[in-house]
This record gives C-alpha cells, sequence and structure tokens, in this order.
C-alpha cells in the first residue's frame, strides 16, 4: 500500500502535497508529529520531517523510520554511540587502538583549530563524525568558558551532542560539518585584535553557541519550498526568517533540556536566549542589504565603539555573517568541497520540486544552472560586499587572506564558467533579486 501511496503522489496536485506530507507522516509513525503544540521553544525534532529518502526508494523507508523512532526513544542510548571520541577521552585506556590513534591524530590538529586552512573534512573523519561536538567542546575549553561559567562537562558534552545529533547528516550540505565550519571561523574572527581586546566571556559564549546551532534542525529545502508545501513551520513564523526562528527555537529547547546553564539566573538565561536568536536571526541571507547598509553607515561614520555591549553584539552578528557565508574565502580546495556539497543540495530540491510539479526555485535546477555560474554569482552579490565592508572593519592578515582566496576562487570559477560555455554568462541574474523570497535564502550557502 506504501508503493501505492508513492506512485499515486505523482499525480496530486499542489495543495495536496501538504495533507499527503501529513498523512506519510502519520502513516509512517514519526514521533515528530506528536510535538506540534509546542510554540516557545521547538522541542528537538519537533517539525513534520522532510524525509525524502522516502521518495526513493520502498525498502530504505522502514529501515530509516524504524532508526530513527529508535534513536528517539533511546537518547541516552543514541548520545553514548555517537560519542565514541569522547568516550575515548572520558573512559582511560580505550582498548581500541585505532580509535586511540584517530584521536591522537585529531587532539594534534586541534592544536591548529585558530588557523584559517584548519581542513573541517579531515578533522570530521579523525573525530569519526564527530567534529562538532569535539570542536565546539575544545573551544569551549580554550575560551576558558568551562571555568568562567562553572560549566558542567558532562552536561556540555551532552548539549553538543544533541545539538550535532539534530543536524540532519543526510543533508549535502546543511550539516553538523557545515556547523562545526562555521564554529571555527566563528573562532577566527573572535581572534582578531579588535575583538578579542573587547569581547568579555559572555559574549564569547553565545558567539559559539549561535555559530554550533545556527542551521539546528535544517530541513535540506528552503524557505519558498516550506512556503509554497504549506509547511507548518511557514505558518508558524509568517513566512518571515522561518528557517532562521526555527533553527534559534530548536537550539533554546536544547538548551533548556540539557540544563547547562540551569545554574544562572533566570535572567541571564533569559537574556542568553533572546541574544543568540539575535545571532541567528542575523544569519537570514534575505536581510543582508539592511545589516550591510547599517554595517557601512557605522564604518563611514567612525562610530563603532566595542565597549558598548550594543556595538560588540551589532559586529557579532556581523562576524557570524562572514562565518556562515565564508566557504569561497577558503583555500581552493575547501571551497569547492562546500560548492559542489551546496549545489548538490539545491539541485536536489529542484529535483523534488520537478518530480511533484512544484515550480523550480532559482538556482535549482540542474538543466540550466551550473555550478560555476551559481558561485560566480554568489560571490559577487553577496560575499565581495560582506568581506569588503569586514576587511574596512578589521584590516588584518586574516581578512587580506580570506579576500585573496576569495578572488583566486572567483578567477577559478571564471576558467571553469570559460571552458564550459565558451565564454558566456558572467554572474547569475538570480542574485540581483536578493532582497525577495526568490533568493533561495540557502545560498546562505549557509
Ligand atoms: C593508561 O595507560 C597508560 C600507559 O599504558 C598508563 O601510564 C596510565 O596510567 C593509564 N591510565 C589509567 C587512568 O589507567
Ligand atoms: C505565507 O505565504 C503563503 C503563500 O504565498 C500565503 O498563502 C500565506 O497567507 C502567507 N502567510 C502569511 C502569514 O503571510
Ligand atoms: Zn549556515
Amino acid at each position: 500500500s506504501l508503493c501505492f501511496l508513492l506512485c499515486s503522489f505523482a499525480f496530486l496536485s499542489l495543495p495536496l502535497f501538504h495533507t499527503f506530507i501529513s498523512l506519510l507522516t502519520l502513516f509512517l509513525g514519526d514521533v515528530r508529529v506528536r510535538s506540534r503544540a509546542g510554540f516557545e521553544t521547538e522541542r528537538r525534532g519537533s517539525h513534520p520531517y522532510i524525509d525524502f529518502r522516502i521518495f526513493h526508494s520502498n525498502s530504505e523507508i522502514e529501515v530509516s523510520v524504524s532508526a530513527r523512532n529508535v534513536r528517539r526513544l533511546l537518547s541516552f542510548q543514541r548520545y553514548l554511540r555517537s560519542s565514541r571520541f569522547f568516550r575515548g577521552i572520558t573512559v582511560p585506556n580505550s582498548s581500541n587502538i585505532l580509535d586511540d590513534d584517530y584521536n591522537g591524530q585529531a587532539k594534534c590538529m586541534l592544536e591548529k583549530v585558530g588557523n584559517w586552512n584548519f581542513d573541517i573534512f579531515l578533522f570530521d573523519r579523525l573525530t569519526n563524525g564527530n567534529s562538532l561536538v569535539s570542536l565546539t567542546f575544545h573551544l569551549f575549553n580554550l575560551h576558558g568558558l568551562i571555568e568562567h561559567f562553572q560549566l558542567d562537562t558532562m552536561k556540555l558534552r551532552r548539549f553538543l551532542v544533541m545539538v550535532q545529533e539534530d543536524y540532519h547528516s543526510q543533508n549535502p550540505y546543511h550539516n553538523a560539518v557545515h556547523a562545526a565550519d562555521v564554529t571555527q571561523a566563528m573562532h577566527c574572527y573572535l581572534k582578531e585584535p579588535k575583538l578579542s581586546e573587547s569581547l568579555t566571556p559572555w559574549d564569547v559564549l553565545l558567539s559559539l553557541i549561535a555559530a554550533a546551532t545556527h542551521d539546528l534542525d535544517h530541513p535540506g529545502v528552503n524557505q519558498p519550498f516550506l512556503i509554497k508545501t504549506n509547511h507548518y513551520l511557514a505558518t508558524l513564523y509568517k513566512n518571515t526568517s522561518v528557517l532562521e526562528n526555527h533553527h534559534w527555537r530548536s537550539a533554546v529547547g536544547l538548551l533548556r533540556e540539557s540544563g547547562l546553564f540551569a545554574h544562572m539566573s533566570l535572567e541571564n538565561r533569559q537574556l542568553m536566549e533572546s541574544q543568540i536568536g539575535d545571532l541567528i536571526l542575523a544569519t537570514d541571507i534575505s536581510q543582508q542589504n539592511e545589516y550591510l547598509s547599517m554595517f557601512r553607515s557605522h564604518l563611514d561614520r567612525g562610530d563603532l565603539c566595542l565597549e558598548d555591549a550594543n556595538h560588540r553584539h551589532f559586529i557579532l552578528q556581523m562576524a557570524l555573517k562572514c562565518a556562515d557565508i565564508c566557504n569561497p574565502c577558503r583555500t581552493w580546495e575547501l571551497s569547492k568541497q562546500w560548492s559542489e556539497k551546496v549545489t548538490e543540495e539545491f539541485f536536489h530540491q529542484g529535483d523534488i520540486e520537478k518530480k511533484y510539479h512544484l515550480g523550480v526555485s532559482p538556482l535549482c535546477d540542474r538543466q540550466t544552472e551550473t555550478i560555476a555560474n551559481i558561485q560566480i554569482g554568489f560571490m559577487t552579490y553577496l560575499v565581495e560586499p560582506l568581506f569588503a565592508e569586514w576587511a574596512r572593519f578589521s584590516n588584518t592578515r586574516l581578512s587580506q587572506t580570506m579576500l585573496g582566496h576569495l578572488g583566486l576562487n572567483k578567477a577559478s570559477w571564471k576558467g571553469v564558467q570559460r571552458e564550459q560555455s565558451g565564454g558566456g554568462e558572467d554572474a547569475d541574474p538570480a542574485f540581483e533579486e536578493m532582497d525577495s523570497d526568490i533568493l533561495p535564502q540557502e545560498p546562505r550557502l549557509s
């Protein structure tokens, strides 16, 4: 009967899409549906899962669904399973020599966590897929946050494992490795002289948590897709920063569930939750023009005063925005991998949209788009303007390095483009309309 359901789906019209998804989730007994009523925070994994694997093959379904249910039920089990890397550390003298060896190499990499060339893909392999947990834990330690805020290290690990688990590993791009990459970039920015001289431990704490959670529970499709399929998140957040609100609310849910800051006053916890929200919401790329023109006028007037907490938080919003779209500012080897991954995610959405006659979103059509065109447009209209201002604010070697890679990478993609088309188009025009919803807000190649 499931096969029948799936096959007949191709003939359903658009308004029925959502109904169908709901039916399907009900039918498959997805536990995520249960907590729909929770508005304040979104409990972990609270949104009806859009599991596109269900469209591909029948046999995969039972495996993935039952695995997911078991995972949800046995959360402590899950914690143990996914924290193998840490068990290697917390349980002295792990018997697995291979694990120890990988541990050793991962630890060695962490000594250079502040390098702009840090290879997060390699680090993820060395940590057995636990890059987000291990990197963030290390950074908490490095910045003295555990001591300063009297954090319980078991609670901290548990919190980070829950965060990592609530990223969807099947997303080619918006997964825990992207979150780890953004957190690593954020760390590099926090070390910049202007910031490190003025930031308080509180600022650093919020920055790292926001970076690690900024795409939490990302469904692998963009906001326009959620709106046109009448996804309940679009309704819940009134079609505005739908994903970012969800990432934030999910992060708040995990913070509360972990009890990591239960020893702090209610006022401080509430302040933390709302400030993390300000940071995460700033990553909505469709709002970039607003943030950028504010940044620009501050720089023109030269009136940024980092002793002022409001100004510091504005700079942290800009820093997180930079970290989120810094892929083109990395070395070609790293940058190219990110480009391939994000394009794969876009094209996957486009395939679904075609298959179910939802209208293909800009940048998502594998028939008409190329990686090179998408990247050149992304760099020209979003990355270059942002990093040019960032370099005005913080004119350091790191900023020059990032602009250097950006220029080289763009030239490389132009080379690819010339080979492919004999020198036709330049930048993808879809990016010029970035104020509207037309831009998949996820070249937030975020
Ligand atoms: C672990 O093993 C090393 C060497 O084999 C030994 O020196 C150390 O004391 C052991 N640690 C514990 C906690 O047993
Ligand atoms: C969200 O967008 C959809 C589709 O354009 C529209 O039908 C709906 O009314 C919008 N919801 C709100 C709250 O604006
Ligand atoms: Zn992101």
